[in-house]
């Protein structure tokens, strides 16, 4: 069985696997992070979304052999700093989004990709990109997600060295 070697939340991990197992499983069942939460299994619900260098993806559709030693791969366990919660996680926090729960890492994730990606494009998120997050939430939680996370994006300005690209 192969060796795939990549970056987890820092550090580098080595796993072996099949090439097609998809990183949801590597991530949940090999390495132990259930952060990322199985919903679909085929990269409609978005519940386990994460980043693999900087953009979010849904983990359950990508195969670990498409991993390389320099993929970088962040789970909602590695969002926070050493210095505490992530701007985003505060602001889920303070506006008590969550309901069930089960959504909620692949929301943030998917919130935290978005700021950082509007603000690489220098301008601020609007309706319309909140109307393109497509993470399912069974229990409706989606107008307290649109808040916290117009919240968190101001906050992760204030923050810029535990929320967004700097230079
Ligand atoms: S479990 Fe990955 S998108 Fe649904
Ligand atoms: S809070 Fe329950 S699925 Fe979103």
């Amino acid at each position: 069985m192969p060796e795939h070697t990549f970056r987890l939340n820092g550090e580098p991990v080595t796993v072996t696997a099949p090439d097609d197992l998809r990183l949801l499983w590597v991530l949940r069942d090999l390495l132990g992070l259930t952060g990322p939460k199985y919903g679909c299994g085929i990269a409609v619900c978005k519940a386990c979304t994460s980043h693999l260098n900087g953009r979010a993806v849904t983990p359950c559709s990508v195969p670990v052999g498409a991993l390389g030693p320099e993929d970088e791969v962040t789970t909602i366990e590695g969002l926070a700093g050493e210095g505490g919660l992530h701007p985003m996680q505060r602001a889920w926090l303070d506006l008590d989004v969550s309901q069930c729960g089960y959504c909620q890492p692949g929301q943030i994730m998917a919130a935290v990709a978005l700021v950082r990606r509007v603000a690489a494009e220098g301008r601020a998120v609007t309706d319309a990109d909140l109307d393109g997050i497509r993470n399912v939430c069974r229990c409706g939680a989606y107008p307290r997600v649109r808040e916290a996370i117009r919240a968190g994006g101001e906050a992760m300005r204030d923050s810029p060295d535990r929320g967004l690209p700097t230079g």
